[in-house]
């Protein structure tokens, strides 16, 4: 009796603290865990959802450097709890002739699927080995297979030889360069910016793209969303039908608005982007843009985070905006809260995004689950 009373103890305890490690909450800023107890490296990420379980990909991140000495990684998870490490989605290359060449910095890795090609498309920030940040490329990798090995295909600046569309006729005929401006920050300078002076720059050479996302519509155009012109001015870009190219087909948003980290997502037919502003790796306060047709216009509200934290963006930026399935109007905000003296443990921000007076709010949660779109 006492050998069997013992063992109902043992299972409940053994089922209380096995409940407690599957706890099904998200809860922001803390340490989490991967199906092998790791914390979960995947900074800077994106999501997909395909055929019912979420990949979660993301920069992989060292103790030291920012640099990528291994590459994107890539995670999968049913429910969005628990995650299983699916390992190396796109390699760096062990090959300095390589742009890719391990060292070199990756960035802010998506990944969309094609539905005529039925491949997998990664596009990632790309900046080259000891380069620091000038280089300003975006890379694409494809793979047969959600979780990859993702091929790399190539990287470059973006739109080489095209106008944005609503760039007017007078400013793309400006014969003024850079340097002629004089020095940065200066109101002759900013309204140079405006006018397209970085655009005309690197009109032959491509525009320059860093923080970037992509979004896929209902009809299956994609498109991608990068911060270029030294990252003063956002543009969105068309890509051809099987994703791996720019058609040329761009627009420029927030001339000089100085905005990073791009988060798309749609709603009831309307586009909504959240961005930060330009600090390095410090947190500031978010922008959000709203759009009826995601080549245009795009209007600028106020920061959509309230209430304690919100000033900073609860000490993170932004990153995606993903809707979770089966709910309606559920969309979830990821951000990262960033460690640049021990990258690896950077954090991770998720956040519900509400609605009020149907524009997307949010807020700070210590955790939380799917259940609070119930309330939407
Ligand atoms: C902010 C960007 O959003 C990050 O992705 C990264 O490029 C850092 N700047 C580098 O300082």
């Amino acid at each position: 009796m006492l050998k069997q009373i013992l063992i109902a103890v043992f299972l409940l305890l053994a089922g209380k603290s096995f409940a407690q490690q599957k706890q099904s909450t998200i809860r922001p800023g803390e340490l989490w865990k991967d199906d092998q107890g790791k914390h979960i490296n995947a900074h800077g990420g994106g999501m997909l959802y395909h055929k019912g379980t979420y990949y979660w990909f993301g920069e992989h991140k060292g103790e030291k450097s920012n640099n990528a000495y291994v590459g994107v990684t890539c995670y999968s998870s049913k429910a969005l709890y628990h995650w299983k490490n699916e390992s190396v989605a796109l390699s760096v290359d062990d090959s300095p002739e390589s742009l890719i060449y391990k060292g070199c910095t990756i960035e802010r890795p998506k990944v969309i699927y094609n539905e005529l090609t039925k491949k997998f498309v990664m596009y990632f920030h790309l900046e080259l080995f000891r380069r620091g940040y000038e280089a300003a490329y975006t890379g694409i990798a494809v793979s047969d297979k959600v979780t990859g090995p993702y091929q790399f295909l190539h990287a470059s600046r973006v739109n080489a030889g095209y106008w944005p569309i609503n760039l007017s006729q007078e400013n793309r005929k400006i014969k003024l360069k850079a340097d002629d401006y004089g020095k940065w920050w200066t109101p002759k300078w900013r309204e140079g910016v405006e006018q397209g002076l970085f655009v005309r720059e690197y009109f032959y050479g491509g525009q320059m793209s860093r923080d970037m996302t992509l979004f896929v519509d209902d009809n299956g155009k994609a498109y991608h969303i990068y911060s270029s012109e030294e990252n003063l001015t956002l543009q969105i870009a068309e890509l051809t039908d099987d994703y791996t190219r720019h058609t040329g087909k761009y627009i420029r948003v927030e001339p000089g608005g100085h905005n990073e980290a791009p988060a798309i997502f749609k709603r009831n037919g309307k586009y909504f982007m959240i961005t930060s502003g330009c600090t390095g790796w410090d947190p500031n306060a978010a922008r959000l843009l709203v759009a009826d047709n995601i080549l245009g216009e795009w209007k600028l509200y106020p920061n959509p985070c309230v209430g304690t934290g919100a000033e900073l963006t609860f000490q993170s930026q932004g990153t995606y905006i993903f809707p979770v399935q089966g709910k309606k109007d559920a969309f979830v905000f990821m951000a990262d809260r960033w460690r640049p003296s021990n990258p690896i443990d950077g954090r991770y921000v998720w956040l519900p995004i509400k609605f009020e007076n149907d524009l997307p709010v949010l807020r700070w949660m210590d955790q939380w689950d799917l259940s609070v779109f119930n309330e939407n």
